[in-house]
């Protein structure tokens, strides 16, 4: 399907799961890199654990977004979307992001390093291997199919309630929503700004949470 570039239902899906498939390939590249020739230095190290955490908690947001909110909306919409597969899905994929959350912590107790990164790149891979198919699912079963169901202001009216809601879960918000950002290049990163507080953008991701974000700068885009 074509790429919309307003905020409708299938342009905010694309842009989370774009967001998402990223912050999954740069993590999985850097442990790898990581594994054979270690870190630049002790910033780089705490960074990646940064952005890894991030990625975990947009993911699990995403996840129960589409669980408490989208899927419901559409459910009677779309009754041969396969909204139960999905679901069972996500679950799966929430014991991986616990094995990841055991894998960091292990990386930073600090004697058990080698060890930490082998169990992270093991289940950072098995993420990707749902992740892809799942995405994929979503697109073809219900996304491409969603736009031309809902009216456009009431599609405004939904992607605000997806991301209020996707917010409310992201934490932190000092480490998710910089990710959220700079995952994505500056066209889609414009229109995804507008669908935030004007504050965050404007003073606490720029001025108020950098110091706490920035060690994550290697892996983000300009
Ligand atoms: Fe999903
Ligand atoms: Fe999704």
């Amino acid at each position: 399907m074509s790429r919309p570039t307003e905020s409708n239902i299938a342009a905010s899906f694309l842009k989370i799961h774009d967001i998402i498939t990223r912050g999954l390939t740069v993590s999985i590249e850097t442990v790898q890199r990581a594994r054979q020739h270690g870190f630049q230095d002790k910033h780089s190290r705490e960074g990646l654990f940064n952005y890894i955490r991030a990625l975990s908690s947009v993911l699990h947001s995403h996840h129960l977004t589409e669980d408490e909110v989208a899927f419901p909306y559409f459910r009677d919409r779309l009754p041969e979307a396969p909204f139960d597969t999905l679901i069972e899905w996500h679950r799966e994929m929430v014991v991986i992001l616990d094995e990841i959350k055991l894998a960091v912590e292990e990386c930073e107790k600090g004697d058990q390093l080698e060890s930490g990164l082998r169990d992270l790149e093991a289940a950072l891979a098995k993420l990707d291997e749902s992740w892809q198919p799942h995405i994929q699912m979503e697109m073809d079963e219900f996304i491409a199919k969603a736009d031309a169901l809902v009216p456009v202001e009431e599609q405004l009216r939904l992607v605000r309630r997806f991301t209020e809601h996707g917010l409310e879960i992201a934490v932190p918000h000092y480490l998710t929503v910089p990710f959220l950002l700079y995952n994505l290049p500056p066209e889609d990163r414009a229109v995804f700004s507008r669908e935030l507080p004007a504050e965050m953008i404007q003073r606490l991701v720029p001025v108020v949470w950098k110091e706490r974000w920035e060690s994550m700068r290697p892996y983000l885009l300009a």
